[in-house]
């Protein structure tokens, strides 16, 4: 979908913590390492998929790459897209250093990327799609069931309220508090403005969002009262893709 109308969302331009800003990139990966491990989980994600060498693959906000760097190893091709363009400047410097040639780099959003080619047999994004107000969220579940194959899956991954919204504030002060001590006052700023500034929502309503977009959930899984995956397949139907296949 290009911006042709007034109206539409303009999810090119960033809510909450800036990732056009050169200092949050370069420090991204080591941020994410105190509370992650990013290696592991998309080991996990390659063998709970099942992506092999024949495979097209897609991911939307990418980062720093390094989901796609890693998966680059085991499937065809990977499509990392993302709206900064400095995240992209530096997983671009990745691929160079690594000697990887099957990954391309986009500069493009839920809402904008158009998909050339063939359709693909998977779709990720890790820890974005909250980015985007729940209804721009169903369009771009709408659009990624439409770059996908007959019987291909959607692993997302995001910010999702599984907690008792009735005890929100002691909820938010609780997981600001753990960040800080597990991981410092950067990272506890950054969940600080997440929930303040970005568009997380609950359990329910992502779940209802997912199977309105035509996927059926194969896996839903609820961490710490913040934190959702969930695998979706394309296994066909009525629903009517939006074009955006060219
Ligand atoms: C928290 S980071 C997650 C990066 C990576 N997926 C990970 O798991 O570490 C969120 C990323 O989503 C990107 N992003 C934000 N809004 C987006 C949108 N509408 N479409 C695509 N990417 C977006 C940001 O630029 C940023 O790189």
């Amino acid at each position: 979908m290009i911006r042709h109308y007034p109206w539409q969302y303009n999810d090119m331009k960033q809510v909450g913590i800036d990732y056009f800003n050169i200092n949050e990139v370069e420090v991204y990966d080591k941020q994410m390492a105190k509370l992650r491990d990013v290696k592991q989980e998309t080991k996990n994600i390659i063998k709970l998929l099942g992506i092999g060498c024949d495979d097209l693959v897609a991911e939307f906000g990418t980062g720093t790459g390094e989901f796609c760097l890693e998966v680059a190893k085991h499937c065809k091709q990977i499509t990392g897209i993302d709206v900064s363009n400095r995240m992209l400047e530096y997983a671009n410097e990745k691929i160079k250093l690594r000697g990887i040639n099957n990954v391309d780099f986009v500069h493009g959003s839920f809402l904008t990327y158009r998909h050339s080619g063939t359709p693909v047999d998977f779709v990720i994004t890790q820890l974005a799609l909250h980015h985007l107000p729940d209804f721009w969220k169903q369009i771009a579940l709408n659009r990624i069931y439409a770059i996908l194959k007959e019987g291909g899956s959607l692993y997302l991954k995001d910010t999702v309220y599984s907690f008792d919204t009735n005890k929100y504030e002691h909820f938010f002060e609780q997981w600001i508090s753990k960040t800080k001590s597990l991981a410092g006052e950067e990272l506890s700023q950054d969940v600080t403005t997440a929930v303040r500034e970005e568009f997380s929502t609950c359990d329910w309503i992502m779940e209802g969002l997912i199977k309105r977009a035509g996927f059926t959930i194969q896996h839903a899984e609820y961490e710490q009262g913040f934190l959702a995956q969930y695998v979706c397949k394309k296994t066909g139907g009525s629903i009517e893709p939006p074009s955006i296949i060219s």
